[in-house]
């Protein structure tokens, strides 16, 4: 049967051509996408194991110059009340959670020129000589000197997701966006040596199952050291308001997909996901995901950080949160990692 013979060559090689991996996204009934789930959950249990890294997720600012058509936090929503938070109280942050014990903090914000180089540089300058945390950066397309710069000062890793790798697809969603340089961002990143995360959403206006295909194909021929996928939500203040929410289980078959494609990748049980349903983020879990992010952004800011809507865990105390999600983790049969959770790729 073609569907046991592309999941064993799933388990072993990893290696999907174009038409599995359309095979795979187009599986309908529960039990064949089940197949597929525990498959990539296989792959996961074996290249990477039982471990769950927890990572802190600060979102410093919510200023964006960008218009993307689906995010809540396009320069042109007057809706949302922007902030930003100091540089002195970003680092203080996150000496905090180094005291608690985390051991990545990722700093995220809109793209928000009012941050410079150096602005940047002396966050990550200051984290470095005062924790022993991994640092995340996730703050968009900057040049490439700025990227070298955070880079030979301490920033560990870089998330700027692909967003989709179809480039009609990326021009009908992004007004002010260029997918070439993007790309070239991406590359970049790589090429300096960062531990980088791309990634997509999924049940964009627009995407069809060839354009999560192309996701496929790039993560596949990429090979990120991080990928982060998640459903697409509608905001109500954006051009897509009142389009249709990303499917869990479309959402769950391409982070099987992008498990079984990348073997080792560090891959996100995302916010978004466990937006769209109470156990989404188990169910990430058990389809090849092997990270979690905690909101660690002061409650008064956080409450502002309005991607999409209703997102999960908004109102609730970190460390609340932090807890209620070490004992989830471990009700899965998972264990919560005690390392930074570096990437396993040998570069
Ligand atoms: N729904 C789901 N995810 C979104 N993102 C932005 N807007 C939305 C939305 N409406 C994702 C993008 C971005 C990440 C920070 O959040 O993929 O890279």
């Amino acid at each position: 049967m073609e569907l046991s013979h592309i999941l064993d060559k799933s388990i072993e090689s990893g290696f999907l051509n174009r038409d599995d991996i359309v095979f795979l996204l187009k599986l309908d009934t529960s039990s064949d996408v089940q197949r597929l789930l525990d498959a990539a959950d296989e792959v996961r249990r074996s290249c990477v194991g039982d471990e769950v890294h927890i990572r802190a997720l600060v979102e410093f600012s919510n200023f964006c110059v960008r218009r993307c058509n689906y995010c809540g936090l396009r320069a042109p929503n007057t809706k949302v009340k922007r902030y930003r938070m100091l540089p002195e109280e970003i680092v203080s942050l996150a000496i905090e959670l180094d005291r608690k014990g985390l051991k990545t903090v990722v700093l995220q914000s809109g793209e928000d020129p009012y941050y410079t180089s150096e602005m940047i540089a002396e966050v990550v300058r200051e984290i470095r000589a005062q924790t022993n945390m991994a640092i995340t950066l996730c703050v968009g397309e900057r040049s490439y000197d700025d990227y070298k710069l955070w880079k030979d000062i301490g920033a560990n890793r870089y998330l700027l997701r692909h967003e989709t790798a179809n480039r009609e697809l990326y021009a009908s969603l992004h007004p002010d966006g260029n997918f070439d340089n993007r790309m070239r961002c991406l590359g970049w990143l790589q090429n300096l040596g960062y531990q980088t995360g791309a990634g997509c959403m999924v049940g964009l206006p627009g995407q069809t199952v060839e354009h999560l295909a192309d996701d496929i194909e790039f993560i596949r021929d990429f090979q990120p050291d991080m990928v982060g996928i998640g459903p697409y939500i509608p905001h109500p203040n954006t051009p897509l308001a009142g389009s249709r929410p990303g499917n869990l289980e479309m959402t769950l078959k391409m982070i099987a997909l992008a498990r079984i494609v990348t073997r080792d990748a560090l891959i996100p049980a995302t916010t978004a996901i466990g937006s769209i349903h109470e156990l989404g983020r188990e169910m990430a879990l058990k389809a090849g995901a092997d990270v979690v992010m905690t909101n660690y952004t002061p409650v008064e800011y956080r409450v502002h950080y309005e991607i999409y809507p209703n997102k999960r865990y908004v109102l609730e105390d970190s460390s609340e949160c932090d807890l209620r999600l070490r004992s989830r983790i471990q009700s899965i049969g998972r264990t919560v990692s005690t390392g930074h959770g570096h990437s396993r790729k040998q570069r």
